[in-house]
């Protein structure tokens, strides 16, 4: 099936990246948050990625009032009803989610393909909601998409072999390349490889083997990675890492997804990373 417009689902950080990526891939958007205030800022932050693009060089002015043209600003479900494909990326709340695929469902045409983004939640879960499991996958972008290169693709139970062709050639043509997740298994590939990195950087802090300032530079210099993980925890947010390390341990129920404590202190602390100027470093 040819994919023309794509529905993006709720305009946050990722949402906003996802559309930009979508709309410079040649795609109609329409991008959509409980309030039009909200998706209206969205666009704007499209607008100006777009404009700093002209300003470099890689993007013409027409090209970049093309792009910002296929953008659509909505509020709500309504418009969503000619899109071939949605890519969600709603708050990480699976009830929120399962009841907006619930309403997606009934609105959207048979044919059109439906994803989510979430970063850890069970898919085949989120597509039991639904009744075209069949065209129902994961879709994990990575922060911020409009830089990051990877998207996983992520088999639920039911998942098609069409979908999946279909959505490699849809993150092909936005640019970005496609890893297959085979099975709908907690974290996919990199949550679950970063997050048991997290870990095992918090539990030599806890065990005063190191500093969180020398900790990262041996990560960066000593597997030259570009961020360390004490950085790039406090970049994604601490309580977000806290809540997904929750549900993996919880679905793997084995004791090395044990959330170390030191997380639990530092949120009950109110120190949530660079959203708040204060993580395991101060900003
Ligand atoms: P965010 O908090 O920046 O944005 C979430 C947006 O969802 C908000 O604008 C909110 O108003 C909207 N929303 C909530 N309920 C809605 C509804 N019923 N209808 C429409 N919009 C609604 O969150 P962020 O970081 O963009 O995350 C979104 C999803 O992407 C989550 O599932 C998250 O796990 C996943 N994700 C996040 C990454 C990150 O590093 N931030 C990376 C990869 C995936």
């Amino acid at each position: 099936m040819e994919i023309k417009k794509i529905g993006v689902l709720g305009a946050g950080a990722m949402g906003t990246g996802i559309a930009n990526v979508a709309a410079q891939g040649g795609f109609d958007v329409i991008i959509s948050d409980v309030d039009l205030g909200i998706v209206q800022k969205s666009v704007g932050n499209i607008n100006s990625f777009l404009n700093k693009s002209v300003e470099k060089g890689k993007l013409t002015t027409e090209q970049k009032d093309e792009i910002i043209a296929r953008v659509e600003p909505q509020s709500g479900l309504d418009g969503f009803g000619d899109v071939d494909l949605v890519i969600e990326a709603i708050f990480e709340d699976m009830q929120v989610k399962k009841d907006n695929f619930v309403k997606l469902d009934k609105i959207c045409k048979p044919e059109a393909i439906l994803c989510s983004n979430t970063s850890s939640f069970s898919i085949t879960e989120l597509a039991a909601t639904t009744e075209r499991p069949e065209r129902f996958a994961g879709m994990h972008f990575f922060n911020p998409a409009p830089i990051m290169r990877l998207v996983e693709i992520i088999r639920g139970y039911y998942t098609s072999d069409d979908t999946v062709s279909t959505l490699k050639d849809v993150t092909v043509k936005m640019r970005k390349t496609p890893v297959l997740v085979k099975r709908d298994s907690p974290g996919f590939i990199v949550n679950r490889i970063m997050l048991i990195q997290f870990i095992e950087a918090i539990k030599l802090l806890e065990e005063g083997v190191a500093t969180p300032e020398d900790i990262d530079i041996a990560v960066k210099l000593g597997l030259n990675y570009p961020m360390g993980p004490f950085e790039l925890l406090d970049f994604g947010g601490v309580d977000i890492t806290y809540h997904v390390v929750n549900y993996l341990c919880d679905e793997f129920k084995d004791i090395r997804w044990n959330p170390p404590l030191a997380l639990k202190e530092l949120i009950r602390a109110g120190r949530l990373g660079r959203k708040n100027g204060k993580g395991f470093y101060n900003y």
